[in-house]
């Protein structure tokens, strides 16, 4: 049976899209150009840097390494100071829920996100104590679509990859979740994430039955 289920962050347990659009937003006014919500839904699940280069990819302009290296700092540091500011109430519906009743069922869980910031969020919304396993952005070397995130998230539980479900609410967080060979539950719209396994709009959507079901199929 299903052995863990394996959560992406952002989007799928909080949605801190609002805090890095307001951060990444003040760094390219600065910078002299502007940066749209349309812009910012491009850079779910993208790292950090990846981040940076395509906004100053779309702002049109060049910057070294060690400047690059300046301006993802600034940035962190403004979205740092907003995320010391969540608060349990940001959960996003039905996470805390089914991470309850998982942990009840005997289900392991674990937390497979790009972001460097992601320990710092789960200890501010309260539900750290909630994961057996927590894979962060500073634990892994290469990004979603690679499986490299939640492989990690599975060998510390122990467990199967095949045993393991995934939540992803980006394209490339549900390809990387099919590619270590898990079943994946997309978070949004069927047109978007049609490659997982389950589409659904939010996690209060998802109780043992349902994942008992999507893990029996197929
Ligand atoms: C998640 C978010 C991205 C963010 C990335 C890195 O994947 O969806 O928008 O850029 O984490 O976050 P960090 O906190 O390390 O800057
Ligand atoms: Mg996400």
């Amino acid at each position: 049976g299903i052995a863990a289920c394996i959560f992406d962050l952002d989007g799928v347990i909080v949605d801190t899209a609002v805090y890095h659009f307001k951060a990444w937003k003040r760094l390219a006014n600065e910078l002299g150009f502007n940066f749209t919500e349309a812009q910012n839904e491009k850079l779910k699940g993208v790292s950090r840097v990846r981040s940076l280069e395509l906004i100053l990819g779309w702002g049109g302009i060049e910057k070294s390494a060690e400047e690059q290296q300046e301006l993802a700092t600034r940035k962190n540091e403004w979205y740092v100071d907003m995320i010391h500011h969540m608060t349990p109430e940001e959960i996003l519906p039905g996470a805390k829920e089914l991470l309850d009743s998982l942990r009840a069922a005997g289900i392991k869980t674990a937390l497979g996100s790009a972001s460097k910031n992601a320990g710092v969020i789960l200890d501010k919304v309260g539900i750290l104590p909630l994961f057996d396993a927590v894979i962060d952005g500073n634990m892994v070397s290469a990004s979603k679509p690679d499986p490299e995130v939640f492989l990690k998230g599975a060998e510390a539980l122990g467990v199967a990859p095949a045993q393991c479900i995934v939540f992803e609410d980006a394209i490339a967080g549900v390809q990387a979740g099919k590619a270590g060979g898990m079943k994946v539950v997309g978070i949004g719209e069927q047109s978007v994430l049609g490659e997982a396994d389950l589409v659904v709009g939010g996690l209060q959507e998802i109780n043992i039955q349902t994942l008992t079901n999507l893990f029996n199929s197929k």
